[in-house]
């Protein structure tokens, strides 16, 4: 059977979900399964969606549309995790930064950020007022989804925002950033402030409307050399992570830098409880360098969903042996790439929750 009892206990049952209960290192009979970008464009039931609702804005700040969206891989494929449908810029227009996700373009922000002045018109953020369709997506969630899977919610990290906001959108060289931390970095770090503190009552906010884990994306982080990194990114992740930590001991927070071979150890030194690997890594070797306090999620490259179904079984099993017994979420290495068969998503779950220790 491909249902475990660990993994699907009955409605009215009180037990924890399969996720929680191995990053908290109990004795669990499989790793947990879910996949980054999970809800979105690779499924033909969200493409739907989109002819009738074009705006990003608009799929991802209506409640009913965010409840949908983020169902749907749940209902095919019974995934351990089911993460809110949003975006880690979603907080900025709350936050007196307007911005858009535009078809084919990706994140736009209107008056990117450069200078002291900008810096001081950046509100800092209040969630319920801003953004009550999250809190309330996440309570319909976690009502949906009756503790047989974890529901996370997940906030953009310090860094990672601010090369959105100072780079007007997506980035190759990361110039416009670096020109300000190189030359200006008391400015960069004011706004870093802003987004610490803003983040960290996000993840509070989302906690207290039912998300059982959060997700922190520092997905640009490894932009920076360890020694800006050390400046610019892990005191802010610290920051959050301990006062996170003070208001909510047992909420497990998740870290995840794409790229991240070079930094691995640093990431850890956040205090987070989970760190989620890239493919750039082999699990054996990033289990060993993290130590065992830390849990691993990941890191099948998600390119490998291209591939045969045998093919997709080999790598899911390899990493599984990898990461060795508990501690552990089968993930990919980074979000799901628009195209992948849905079949082999289907496949991929089939032989993920087929998996026994
Ligand atoms: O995982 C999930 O299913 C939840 C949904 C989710 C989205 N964005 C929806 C989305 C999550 C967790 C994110 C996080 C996010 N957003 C990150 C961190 C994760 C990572 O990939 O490193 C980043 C850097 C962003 C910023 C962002 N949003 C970019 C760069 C883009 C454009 C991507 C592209 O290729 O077009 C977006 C848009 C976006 N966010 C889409 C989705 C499903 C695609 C646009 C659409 O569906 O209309």
């Amino acid at each position: 059977s491909l249902q475990g009892t660990v993994a699907e206990p009955k409605a009215s049952s009180v037990a924890e979900p399969l996720l929680l209960n191995a990053v908290r290192g109990e004795d669990v009979e499989r790793p947990p399964v879910w996949l980054m970008r999970q809800a979105g464009r690779y499924m033909k039931s969200y493409q739907i969606i989109c002819e009738k609702h074009p705006s990003f804005r608009e799929r991802s700040e209506n409640v009913d549309l965010v409840v949908e969206i983020s169902l749907q891989p749940w209902k095919v494929f019974r995934p351990d995790g089911v993460i809110l449908f949003s975006d880690i810029l979603t907080p900025l227009s709350g936050m007196n930064i307007p911005f858009d996700i535009v078809k084919g373009k990706g994140p736009v922000i209107f008056n990117p950020l450069h200078t002291a002045d900008d810096v001081d018109q950046v509100r800092e953020f209040v969630p319920e007022e801003s953004v009550p369709y999250v809190g309330e997506a996440l309570t319909v969630l976690r009502k949906e989804v009756e503790n047989k899977a974890a529901v996370l919610g997940f906030v953009g990290a310090p860094f990672t925002l601010a090369s959105y906001v100072v780079e007007g959108g997506s980035s190759k060289h990361f110039t416009k950033i670096k020109r300000l931390a190189f030359s200006q970095p008391k400015v960069l770090h004011a706004l870093l402030q802003k987004f610490a503190t803003s983040m960290a009552k996000y993840i509070q906010y989302q906690a207290d409307s039912g998300a059982q884990t959060v997700q922190i994306f520092d997905s640009w982080a490894t932009e920076l050399s360890p020694v800006d990194f050390e400046e610019f990114s892990l005191p802010y992740l610290k920051q959050i992570v301990d006062t996170v930590k003070q208001s909510h001991p047992n909420l497990p927070l998740i870290l995840y830098a794409s790229g991240s071979g070079g930094l691995l150890e640093r990431l850890a030194l956040t205090g987070v409880d989970v760190v989620s690997l890239d493919w750039s890594v082999d699990m054996a070797e990033g289990r060993k360098r993290l130590g065992p306090d830390v849990a691993v999620q990941g890191n099948v490259d998600p390119g490998v969903l291209f591939g045969s179904k045998e093919f997709i079984t080999n790598r899911i099993n390899d990493v599984v042996k990898k990461a060795g017994k508990g501690k552990h979420i089968l993930n990919l290495g980074h979000g799901i790439v628009v195209g992948t068969p849905e079949e082999n998503v289907a496949h991929f779950f089939e032989v993920a929750k087929g998996i026994r220790y």
